[in-house]
């Protein structure tokens, strides 16, 4: 078991996936029926760490539940909240300063990344080496969003540019939000103050030829920051292509069902997942890659595919629903079709409208017959 302490950030507004994270911080927002944080911390407790800090900012309120996650798994969870968003360096100092830290390895993820890291491979690699900073990565085929980096034989990294052009480099190696690190480099960061680490520290550190190095093991990852790549992460979850648990128990293979589902016995196509109390009427059909919350009502001759829908919404009779993500409490009347969108919280979309590719705010009411096509 390796002896590393692990840090999550967990304070960024998720602007890109609005309206989802409008009142839902990224790492609570459900990945096959469980909060995200929640596989997170899974992963690090079934990797044997047992000591997590928690760096909270934006919406740090809504993290209630998570002592209860933590408790479950018998880790040691710390929470600290920033005085105001202090980013990425800014936060990992801000925890050091509170005393968060010992003089262990220390595991850095961020909270909204979807991936199982080998922490004892990674901690092989730190120490073997001797690194101050070892970072997992992953491989993209379009760099020019991310920080690539170019490494030697060895591993160590000998480049670092961020968000490049594609002439700019061969390399398609990035930095996947995980990374270990020796506590100390913490204190090279200005206290209470906005600093981003992947901005201004690590440029520099490659620059002068730190001990720094990568390990790439091809493991899977998908960072959920974006609209498609939340519903991949699902899909993928629920197809079994990472090794994350949905919530609910398997009932068949494919399917995992919580307390007090109704549903007919035909009209769920797997892989699928349904929480508690869910409603599913006869004639409805979920044709897979679906991910239904709490009390979430399917009426008569609705149609599912790959989509998500959180807790208590209701989907009216004869609607279709691709593509899409439902936030909580939202109520989609019948006859509608919903394709590449997503409806924000306790919004109500009038029988037969049409949304594709929209996104719709939180508490908006669309009238009846709106026809709202955005491309
Ligand atoms: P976007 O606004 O959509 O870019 O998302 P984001 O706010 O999550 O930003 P980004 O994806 O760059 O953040 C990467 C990780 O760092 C996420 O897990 C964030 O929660 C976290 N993070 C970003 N900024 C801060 C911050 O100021 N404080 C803390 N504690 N965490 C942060």
């Amino acid at each position: 078991m390796p002896d590393v302490q692990a840090v999550i950030l967990a304070g960024g507004k998720g602007t890109r996936l609005r309206p989802v994270t409008a009142e839902l911080p990224k790492p609570l927002i459900p990945i096959a029926n469980r909060p995200l944080i929640d596989h997170q911390l899974r992963h690090l407790a079934a990797s044997g760490i047992r000591d997590v800090t928690l760096a909270l900012g934006y919406n740090a309120d809504r993290f209630g539940r998570v002592d209860e996650m933590a408790g479950d798994l018998d880790l040691r969870l710390r929470i600290i909240v920033e005085p105001r968003p202090l980013g990425t360096g800014g936060a990992l100092r801000w925890c050091a300063d509170q005393g968060a830290f010992d003089d262990r390895p220390l595991l850095w993820m961020n909270g909204d990344v979807v991936a199982t890291p080998d922490v004892a491979a990674l901690l092989d690699v730190h120490t073997g080496h001797q690194s101050v900073l070892t970072l997992w990565l992953t491989s993209v085929r379009d760099v020019s969003e991310f920080g690539v980096l170019e490494l030697a034989a060895d591993g160590h990294v000998e480049q670092f540019l961020e968000k490049p052009a594609p002439e700019e480099t061969d390399s398609h190696l990035v930095n996947a939000g995980i990374l270990m690190m020796e506590p100390s480099l913490l204190q090279r960061i200005p206290s209470d103050t906005f600093f981003s680490f992947e901005q201004a520290l690590l440029p520099a550190m490659v620059k002068q030829g730190e001990a720094l190095y990568g390990l790439f093991d091809g493991g899977y990852w998908l960072d959920t920051g974006r609209p498609r790549d939340y519903l991949a992460a699902n899909r993928h979850v629920l197809e079994g292509r990472v090794d994350w648990l949905p919530a609910g128990t398997r009932t068949q293979d494919g399917l995992w069902e919580g307390k007090g589902v109704q549903r007919a016995a035909v009209g769920v196509i797997q892989p699928a997942v349904l929480g508690d109390e869910v409603v599913i009427e006869e004639g409805a059909q979920v044709f897979g890659r679906v991910a239904l919350g709490r009390g979430t009502v399917v009426r008569a001759g609705a149609q599912l595919e790959d989509c998500v829908i959180f807790d208590e919404v209701e989907i009216g009779a004869d609607s279709e629903v691709f593509g899409s993500v439902v936030c909580s409490g939202a109520r989609i009347g019948a006859n509608v079709t919903l394709e590449g969108s997503i409806v924000g919280a306790r919004a109500s979309v009038g029988p037969r409208n049409e949304l594709r590719h929209t996104r719709l705010a939180r508490d908006v009411e669309v009238a009846t017959g709106t026809l709202i096509v955005d491309r």
